[in-house]
C-alpha cells in the first residue's frame, strides 16, 4: 500500500467547523462526518494529533470585546475546546478508533493531562491523539497551539482545515477574481498581511522550524486523506 507523504501530522480543526449547519454549539451529525474523514486519513498509517478550537461555543476575544477580562475569557475559550475535543473523541470511538484525549488544563476525571512523552507514545502506537484546552495559557490562539504542539510532537506538517479550498491572494467571498495559490512560501505567508490563514505567531513558528502548513477544505469528502497522501489539495505553504 502507498505510504502517506507525512508520517506524523497535526490536524487543526476550528471550533466553527464543529457547529456544522447550526448557528451555535456542536452538530453531532457533522462531527460524525468529520470523524469518518479522519478515520480514512488515519487508515493510511499516518500518525495524527488533533487540535480543535472552541469558537462555536465561546471565543475569548469576543468576550473581552464586551468588557470581560481577557484572560478569564480566554480560559473559558479553552474550556470550550475541551467540549469539542470530547465530542470528537466520542465520534471517533464510535467508529472503533482507539483515541487518547489529553488536556492542557488538568481535569483528570475526563482526560489525561497533556504530557509530551506520553503523547508521543500514543502516536507511535497508532492511537489518534486529541489535544484539548489549547496550551492552557491565555492570549494564545488555537492556531498557535496547533503550531506549538505540532513542533513539540515532531509533526512534519500542520493540516489546517478551512471552509475554503486553500489560500487566495484576496478574500474569495468578496472578490470573485481572487486567485488561489497551490503552493506558497512560509516567508510569503508571514510577510503578506492579506494572508490570514493562520495568525502570525503560528506561521512564524512554522517558518522558523520549517514545518509545512497544508490548507485544505474539510467539507470535501476524501480531501483530508488525499492531502495526507501528498495529492495536490488546497494550498501547501512550505
Ligand atoms: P500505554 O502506557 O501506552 O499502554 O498507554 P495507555 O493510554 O493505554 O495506558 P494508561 O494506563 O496510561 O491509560 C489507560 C486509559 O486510561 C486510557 O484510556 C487513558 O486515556 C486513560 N487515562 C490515563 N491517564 C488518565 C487520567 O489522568 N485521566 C483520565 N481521565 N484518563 C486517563
Amino acid at each position: 500500500m502507498k505510504k502517506p507523504k507525512y508520517k506524523r501530522i497535526l490536524l487543526k480543526i476550528s471550533g466553527e467547523a464543529m457547529k456544522g449547519k447550526r448557528d451555535y454549539g456542536i452538530d453531532p451529525e457533522y462531527v460524525s462526518y468529520l470523524a469518518k474523514e479522519i478515520e480514512s486519513a488515519h487508515k493510511t498509517g499516518a500518525q495524527i494529533a488533533i487540535v480543535v478550537g472552541g469558537g462555536n461555543i465561546f471565543r475569548g476575544v469576543a468576550g473581552s470585546k464586551h468588557g470581560m477580562d481577557r484572560a478569564t475569557a480566554d480560559y473559558m475559550g479553552m474550556l470550550a475546546t475541551i467540549f469539542n475535543a470530547m465530542a470528537l473523541q466520542d465520534a471517533l470511538e464510535r467508529l472503533g478508533i482507539t483515541t487518547r484525549l489529553q488536556t492542557a488544563i488538568e481535569m483528570k476525571q475526563i482526560a489525561e493531562p497533556f504530557a509530551r512523552r506520553k503523547a508521543l507514545r500514543h502516536l507511535e502506537k497508532g492511537r489518534l491523539l486529541i489535544l484539548g484546552g489549547g496550551t492552557g495559557l491565555p492570549f494564545i490562539t488555537t492556531d498557535t497551539t496547533a503550531a506549538m504542539r505540532g513542533l513539540e510532537l515532531g509533526c512534519a506538517a500542520i493540516f489546517k482545515a478551512t471552509k475554503v479550498d486553500g489560500v487566495y491572494d484576496d478574500d474569495p467571498a468578496e472578490n470573485p477574481k481572487a486567485k488561489k495559490f497551490t503552493t506558497l512560501s512560509l516567508d510569503h505567508a508571514f510577510q503578506n498581511d492579506k494572508i490570514k490563514v493562520m495568525d502570525k505567531s503560528a506561521i512564524s513558528l512554522c517558518r522558523a522550524n520549517k514545518v509545512h502548513i497544508i490548507v485544505f477544505k474539510l467539507n470535501e469528502k476524501g480531501n483530508f486523506k488525499k492531502a495526507v497522501m501528498g495529492e495536490k489539495v488546497g494550498t501547501t505553504i512550505c
